[in-house]
């Protein structure tokens, strides 16, 4: 079954195109703005009206005299210049709450038993709730994360590695194939740099020579770019360093051993980088790295195609394309440089290069960028260059989804003391070290072990929750003290609202009801207080929520539904009593309850990656 969305907009174009006679109408059908009005509003009414010059009340009501909804909604409303308000009646909600009590679509949310409680990777074995998947599967690349090699990864990465995380995880859930990629900056002049400091220095980046950590690359990288901007011998060597890498002249003797530095380093990178993944709980590994180095023996065919087809010129020394429409800010044309006057490749070659691997290898349909808003321009250029050079048909869709700032307190973009990036490792201990406190004073009966996977779930759940409930384009301040609440849309709200509906299992199963058996007897849903309506109502609305969250890359969409849903499922807890309900309320009650806590679980463990807890 698709959302009441899905059915009302299939609907209300058809009444829409009988009116008018035109063949794709939108009904354009979203929640509506106040409950006031009802719980859907089509918006598509005027905009069509305009286009066919006639006047939007009139024309709502031809379509509403048209219409037949009675099966799903009250008398529809027509308000305003011309929007048709909806209301649902109530046994078409009761309808869709005992398909989903019987398909049972949650097989995590048995009420009585315990569910493992973690993050749940692909497969998906959980069925679709009212989600179906959809009808035209397609090849979606998904190029995240991307750290650099032999830099801690900082604060800045954290929003790609997540969102780019439950973006596909969200596409996975609807039924494409996703293709992860991560174009981890393993090649290029930092490496140069840091392979010269370190023939400099006489070191070896060898396990057990204390030469193998990341720390020890990191100190090395900043003593390596100090030179660099100094000393130009230093410089000059670094440069040679990088182009006989990147050109692969074996005849420069001291190749190999730049080559096996180089890898060594890399693989020092990953694993912590790797820890980092596991920690957050996402589901990259060492199969979906396809970095730039990768890359390396295309970058010439880049450069000699765009050259061949009359599209790149020289200028100033350097190879360059000038895609039309692109200007500096004297209005003169702004070039992507491909191959720079000493013959290095740039980040823009790779990403060329890179576009043609995942069109004509990976066969993508699709290919979705994760990246600050910062590489907005050279996404624009790139993809531009691309389509210019024939490479990406019309068919494929390019995309960027772009991310702002984490910013400190005092509104800056996020720095330690010193006024370095904030490294993600660091933050994320920090989260974990004040969650356990959280955890110490509202649980102090528990034992050490279940306090800190408790804190392990809260704190990292919190960093990621609080980033996935900004809206992603706009910058947001990071906030322990916030983040960490137990009031307002958090992760620990959400973790402990889904622990609440869990113990009501439990004190169940202490009080010797069956509730599995209550919830398998059921025959009618018996709505009785309105806190139960406005509860079912938004238990449906699921679909919806994470159909909207696909279409625009956007988990703040999700995070605002499972905090809705949490807010709607206390209050009726407070007015609803669940285990001493009369016998007729009782199973409508649990089902109410089951529902919840496997949406909130859905939700949580399976799309955004983050952790349940059982108790809290
Ligand atoms: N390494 C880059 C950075 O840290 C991100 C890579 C993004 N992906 C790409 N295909 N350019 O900014």
């Amino acid at each position: 079954m698709g959302t009441v969305i899905d059915i009302l907009e299939e609907r209300i174009s058809a009444a829409m195109a009988a009116v008018t006679g035109e063949k794709h109408c939108a009904a354009m059908v979203k929640p509506a703005t106040d409950p006031k009005f009802g719980d859907y509003q089509v918006n598509g009414v005027m905009p069509l009206a305009k286009k066919i010059k006639t006047n939007p009340r009139k024309f709502a009501e031809e379509i509403k005299a048209k219409l037949n909804l009675d099966d799903i909604c009250e008398e529809p409303e027509i308000a305003g210049p011309g929007f048709i308000n909806l209301r649902l009646k109530p046994d078409f909600v009761t309808g869709r709450l005992l398909k989903e009590s019987r398909v049972g679509s949650l097989p995590h949310q048995n009420m009585i038993q315990e569910s493992d409680g973690g993050v749940v990777t692909p497969p998906y074995k959980t069925a679709h709730l009212d989600i179906e998947k959809t009808a035209h599967p397609k090849t979606i690349v998904v190029d995240f994360s991307g750290p650099n090699i032999a830099k801690q990864m900082h604060v800045g990465h954290l929003r790609s590695t997540i969102i780019g995380d439950c973006i596909c995880r969200l596409l996975e859930f609807e039924g494409h194939n996703v293709i992860r990629q991560n174009h981890i900056g393993d090649w290029g002049t930092q490496f140069g740099m840091l392979v010269q400091q370190m023939i400099d220095e006489g070191t070896y980046p060898m396990r057990g020579t204390g030469f193998d950590t990341l720390s020890y690359l990191e100190s090395l990288y900043k003593k390596a770019k100090n030179r660099y901007d100094t000393d130009e011998q230093f410089a000059k060597s670094a440069r040679e360093c990088v182009v006989s890498l990147q050109n692969g002249t074996a005849g420069w003797e001291g190749w190999n051993d730049v080559k096996r530095r180089w890898r060594d380093i890399t693989n020092i990178s990953l694993s912590e980088i790797n820890m980092l993944y596991r920690d957050l709980g996402v589901l990259l590994t060492d199969a979906d790295i396809c970095g730039e180095s990768f890359y390396k023996d295309k970058l010439a065919d880049v450069v000699n195609d765009l050259r061949q087809a009359g599209r790149a010129v020289e200028s100033e020394g350097a190879i360059c394309v000038f895609p039309p429409g692109f200007k500096d800010k004297d209005g003169k044309p702004l070039p992507v440089i491909i191959q720079k006057s000493d013959g290095a490749y740039l980040y823009a070659t790779t990403d060329l290069a890179a576009i043609r691997y995942r069109v004509n290898e990976l066969k993508a349909d699709r290919i979705i960028y994760v990246t600050d808003t910062r590489q907005k321009l050279h996404f624009e250029m790139v993809f531009t260059v691309a389509r210019m050079a024939g490479w990406v048909k019309d068919n494929i869709d390019l995309v960027h989804v772009t991310f702002g700032s984490v910013l400190g307190e005092n509104s800056q973009p996020l720095k330690t003391r010193s006024g370095e990036n904030v490294k993600l490792k660091e933050l994320l201990d920090e989260a974990v070290q004040r969650a356990r406190k959280v955890v110490e004073e509202k649980n102090p009966e528990f034992n050490a072990e279940t306090k800190d996977k408790i804190a392990q779930a809260v704190g990292i759940g919190a960093v990621k929750y609080a980033d996935f409930s900004n809206n992603r384009t706009s910058d947001y301040i990071f906030s322990f003290n916030k983040m960490l609440a137990m009031e307002g849309n958090t992760a620990p709200y959400m973790q402990y609202a889904y622990a609440r509906v869990k113990s009501i299992g439990r004190k169940a199963q202490e009080r010797r009801i069956d509730a599995e058996m209550e919830l398998r007897g059921i025959k009618k849903i018996n709505l009785t207080d309105p806190a139960e309506l406005d509860l079912a109502k938004q238990l449906i609305r699921y679909g919806e929520a994470v159909e909207a969250a696909i279409a625009d890359y956007k988990p703040n969409y999700l995070t605002a539904y499972l905090y809705e849903l949490a807010q709607k499922f206390s209050v009726f807890y407070t007015n609803c009593p669940v285990l001493d309900a009369e016998p007729d309320k009782r199973p409508t009650r649990l089902l109410l309850c089951k529902l919840t806590a496997g949406i909130i679980h859905h939700g949580l463990s399976e799309l955004l990656g983050i952790e349940v807890v059982e108790q809290m």
